[in-house]
């Protein structure tokens, strides 16, 4: 098995050796290898994306990745800015399937936007397609309008597209997601308005048919908007498309409280993963040793999961977390009275020792 590391800029070096030291404290036999990538890459070789950080991932069996961007870089050419090389990565690698765990620790109920007891317990996990819908559609452009409500006018317009494949895809990750976890999957869409999605609740009802142990809902965004605020612990697998799941998970992130507590993974079908905090590179306590790791160490933890087969030391990981805010440590981020603040270093070490 090979890692690649890739760190980034801003907190990303800082996060990414905490995550290192505890994959390291498991003692399993795999390779790690580390490349520059965003704003260090471009210092060093003039791309975000260096071929060799590419050729990198391509080998490897998963990417741990910590945040690219920085202020510095802001009037810089669309192609050579940092956040290219995230997106290069997930084109390059085929990327297709986001999953975004939305999880509230017992002890930071109190961080939520919403009553402890509206959260408390709370295990989401949602799965966003990354390929299709709206934003990649085609055609898309501006024009003047030749009918509508003011022909004539200047006008613009984007597609929602979904193929069969791209759905079934999808669906399959969602239903063995489940099949791991409470067999639930909510499948939601906008199938009362947009033939796109009437389409992919047919495909995902097809899909279905092979998972006759998981238990398969349905239902319109705007009710599942509403009920992740109302009753978000109903909800195990939340299924949908790149449009939906872009502005679900973040609704979903405000459940949980911080930012840097959030891991992400994007599969392809293959398998291979690349694993990041869900936050970027916090360029404002960037140096300062004060970053929450969590998020990273926990992104460390979905990569033995689903890209490295090691469940167990994944398990081992997540209940390493647990045991850690219990005894009462605190980055800044999740710092409240009465808990301990400490730093990045600090936090990694806990998790290891724990
Ligand atoms: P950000 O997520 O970097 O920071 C937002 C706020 O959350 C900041 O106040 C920051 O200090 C705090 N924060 C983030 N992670 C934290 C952690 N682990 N511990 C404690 N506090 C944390 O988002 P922002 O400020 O909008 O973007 C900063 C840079 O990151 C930009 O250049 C942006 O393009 C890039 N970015 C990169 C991403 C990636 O690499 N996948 C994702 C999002 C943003
Ligand atoms: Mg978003």
């Amino acid at each position: 098995m090979k890692i690649a590391i890739l760190p980034g800029d801003g907190i990303g070096t800082e996060i990414i050796a905490e995550a290192v030291k505890v994959l390291k404290a498991l003692d399993l036999k795999f390779e790690m290898e580390t490349a520059d990538v965003g704003g260090t890459a471009y210092a060093a070789s003039g791309h975000p994306l260096p071929e060799a950080t590419l050729n990198l991932a391509k080998a490897s069996d998963a990417v741990l990745f910590g945040a690219v961007g920085d202020y510095k870089y802001d009037n810089l050419e669309r192609a050579l800015r940092p956040e290219q090389a995230i997106l290069g990565l997930r084109k390059e690698l085929g990327l297709f399937a986001n999953f975004r765990p939305a999880i509230c620790y017992e002890q930071l109920t109190h961080a939520s936007s919403l009553k402890p007891e509206l959260v408390a317990g709370l295990d989401i996990l949602i799965i966003r397609e990354l390929t299709g819908d709206i934003y990649f559609g085609q055609p898309r452009g501006r024009r003047t309008a030749v009918d509508g409500h003011f022909p004539g006018s200047e006008e613009a317009f984007d597609t929602m597209r979904y193929s069969r494949p791209e759905i079934e895809r999808i669906a399959h990750v969602a239903f063995q997601a489940a099949q791991k976890r409470n067999k639930k999957v909510l499948s939601v869409d906008k199938a009362n308005v947009l033939e796109t999605f009437q389409f992919w609740r047919d495909v995902v009802t097809e899909v279905h048919k092979d998972y006759p142990d998981v238990e398969l809902e349905h239902m319109y965004v705007d009710n599942a908007a509403m009920q992740l605020v109302k009753a978000p612990k109903n909800i195990d697998v939340l299924v949908t498309g790149n449009m939906f799941g872009d502005i679900l998970s973040d609704e979903a992130a405000m459940l949980t409280g911080s930012i840097g507590m959030l891991p992400s993974a994007s599969l392809n079908a293959k398998k291979q993963g690349l694993y990041e905090p869900s936050h970027g590179s916090a360029p404002d306590i960037a140096g300062k040793g004060i970053a929450n790791p969590l998020a990273t160490i926990l992104s460390a933890a979905m990569m033995l999961r689903y890209s490295l087969d090691q469940a167990e030391a994944a398990n081992r990981i997540e209940a390493a977390v647990k045991k850690v805010l219990a005894s009462g440590l605190r980055t800044s981020d999740i710092y409240s009275e009465g808990t301990q603040k400490v730093g990045t270093v600090e936090m990694g070490n806990a998790v290891v020792a724990a």
